[in-house]
């Protein structure tokens, strides 16, 4: 139907008849010319119609936004006046001869110009319109781009794609399943995939050596903006291979997609262990592009009357923080309050904090509701510790040490938000050496990465001391946000078995739940480890926008669902029948 894209027209082609498709993005009336600016996927270019032709004319003239047209004409330059250097057809337009409409379009739910004013769920639910827009094909074609580029580098190094089971048993990554019922075997059910972790593990005993997957897992957890309840990650497993060559290989696969997607040089990404990350930063993904650190204070705070320094300080699940923030002086006591509330949040129960006005006047030049509770002697020690400057605001966390850490980590990354206190552009880092376990809101004993994960130290340690063991697990940070991560596995099947009485799993309930694990481990395993990259979170940094919704065709909502389908929704009786399912909620209960 047609010779060229409409994105393609340049001043080269002038002088030649073209034939082009595509929609009518813009539709103008020039006092008896009409201008068409007609899109395909390359791009937009500007047909004219004038009143010689007059059947095309009188076509043009009915044509609206997104009609779907079939264009024939010349090509020709514009006069100089009319050259648009912001298009790159900008030089050229098309003078239009014939004009078909292949179809008509009723007026679209927005103006795809005007999308932001149309609000994200009207444009989830007219998906197709919606990823009309450039800027959306563009962060799509940029995803397969991608994706194209990862399996190149795997391919080129010997890795191969196995697909692996997407109706199978529940798979610990830490999410709810979702479960799929059995209609052949009524009362059971196959859960989808967290990943393919098991099976992965399971092609490294069959003997294929290297894996990979761009692989679809599915979550059922809590929604945040760089998480969707079905993903898709970069999934990869070697044998033969230790921590370092493991994160060798990631890191060369993601610098090079960084300095080829967007030419930047993430440069060597520096590793901190897990330890370091929560005591400097208090989170497993800190956000390196600004300097704020935590200053560790509970040694100081131990012996003050001030009971809600002096009792964290005092306890070795808590600590007390200082964050000090450079030329605090321009926030003001309505952002101070709006902090506080902020930490709230994260359970904080208050947020004190020193005005440092001068450092002349002793604690004359100080300003803070707690310095009435401190002696000065302490104050001038966390002040010098904290290499305090005239116009500081100095922060302070006191609690158990997961709330301080959330808390003040939250802190931290907003204050560079709203104070844009980034010095780089980007900033990557690993975290390794994370704990092997976990004590859960629940009081329950739960595997921090997975409990496939190969724990450090000696497995009697282990065993007595859950909670100090540390394992071979390593995440990739980018921004504060984690792309991914992995770890070397558990091979022997001793150590699997001692992980899974840790997590208080009898013998049996490891066999009923891990058995063919158990089972191909004991016929010779190789040494192996792996990772996993979030291709949704990984397509979002490179295309520049901080929505995981942004780089996926078909997203969900917050609540997990699909707008343009109304996916979850009702199913027949009679399919309900045939699954043996019978349901409590009622229909009202369900809205
Ligand atoms: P993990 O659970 O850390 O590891 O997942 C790996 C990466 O997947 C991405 N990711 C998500 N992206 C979008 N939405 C979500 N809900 C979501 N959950 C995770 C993150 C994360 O770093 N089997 C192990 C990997 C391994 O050990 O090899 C695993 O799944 O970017
Ligand atoms: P209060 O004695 O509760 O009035 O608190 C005095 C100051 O300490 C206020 O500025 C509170 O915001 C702050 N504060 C209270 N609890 C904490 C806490 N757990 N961590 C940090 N600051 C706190």
């Amino acid at each position: 139907m047609r010779s060229h894209l409409c994105g393609q027209m340049r001043d080269t082609h002038i002088g030649e008849e073209v034939s082009l498709c595509g929609w009518v993005h813009r539709r103008r009336d020039h006092g008896g010319v009409i201008f068409l600016d007609v899109r395909d996927y390359a791009g937009m270019v500007q047909v004219v119609f004038d009143p010689d032709t007059l059947e095309a004319f009188a076509l043009a003239d009915q044509v609206r936004n997104e009609y779907v047209i079939q264009v024939e004409g010349k090509v020709r330059a514009r006069d100089d006046e009319a050259v648009n250097p912001k298009m790159p057809t900008g030089m050229v337009e098309v003078l239009g001869r014939e004009l078909v409409i292949l179809n008509r379009s009723e007026t679209p739910p927005f103006q795809l110009d005007e999308h932001s004013s149309a609000g994200e769920d009207v444009r989830l639910r007219n998906r197709a319109v919606d990823l009309r827009r450039p800027e959306m094909q563009e962060k799509l074609r940029l995803r397969s781009t991608i994706s194209h580029m990862v399996r190149q580098f795997l391919s080129d190094r010997d890795f191969i794609d196995i697909e692996t089971p997407i109706l199978t048993k529940a798979t610990p990554e830490g999410a709810r399943d979702y479960l799929v019922p059995s209609r052949v075997q009524p009362g059971n059910f196959y859960a989808l995939p967290q990943s393919p972790q098991i099976f992965k593990q399971l092609l490294m005993m069959s003997g294929f050596d290297r894996y990979y997957q761009i692989a679809r897992c599915f979550r059922d957890e809590d929604l945040r903006a760089d998480r969707q309840p079905e993903f898709t990650q970069i999934d990869i497993e070697m044998s033969f291979v230790d921590q370092q060559e493991v994160m060798a290989l990631t890191e060369s696969l993601i610098t090079g997609l960084f300095k080829e997607v967007i030419n930047v040089d993430l440069g060597e990404i520096p590793v901190l262990s897990y330890q370091e990350a929560m005591t400097r930063f208090g989170s497993d993904r800190p956000d390196l592009r600004f300097r704020l650190e935590f200053v560790e204070v509970s040694d100081l705070l131990k012996e003050v009357e001030f009971k809600v320094f002096s009792g964290p300080a005092n306890d070795d699940k808590s600590r007390v923080v200082a964050l000090r923030l450079p030329s605090g002086d321009r926030l003001t006591r309505k952002n101070l309050d709006d902090y506080t509330k902020f930490v709230g949040i994260y359970g904080a129960r208050g947020l004190a904090y020193i005005r440092v006005n001068s450092l002349d006047e002793g604690m004359d030049g100080l300003q803070s509701p707690i310095l009435k509770f401190l002696p000065e002697e302490v104050v001038n020690s966390i002040l010098e510790r904290c290499g305090a400057e005239v116009n500081d605001v100095i922060f302070f966390g006191a609690d158990k040490a997961r709330i301080v850490n959330d808390a003040l980590g939250a802190l931290r990354n907003k204050l560079a938000e709203d104070l844009d206190l980034y010095e780089r552009e980007w900033a990557s880092c690993w975290v390794t050496d994370f704990p092997m376990f976990e004590v859960t809101d629940d009081g329950a004993v739960s595997a921090v990465h997975h409990p496939f994960t190969m724990p450090a130290g000696e497995m009697d340690d282990m065993e007595a001391d859950p909670l100090l063991t540390l394992s071979h697990s390593y995440d990739i940070v980018i921004n504060g946000h984690e792309v991914g991560g992995g770890s070397i596995r558990a091979h022997d099947p001793e150590v699997q078995k001692a992980i899974f009485r840790v997590l208080k799993l009898s013998d049996n309930e490891a066999n009923v739940k891990f058995g063919f694990l158990l089972d191909a481990l004991k016929y010779g395993a190789p040494p192996h480890g792996g990772l996993a990259i979030g291709l949704d979170r990984l397509v979002m940094l490179l295309a520049g926008t901080l929505a995981i919704r942004d780089v996926i065709a078909f997203p969900k909502t917050q609540t997990a669902a699909c707008l343009l389908t109304s996916a979850p929704s009702e199913v027949d009786a009679a399919q309900l029948k045939e699954l043996g399912i019978t349901l409590k909620v009622n229909k009202e209960q369900r809205d």
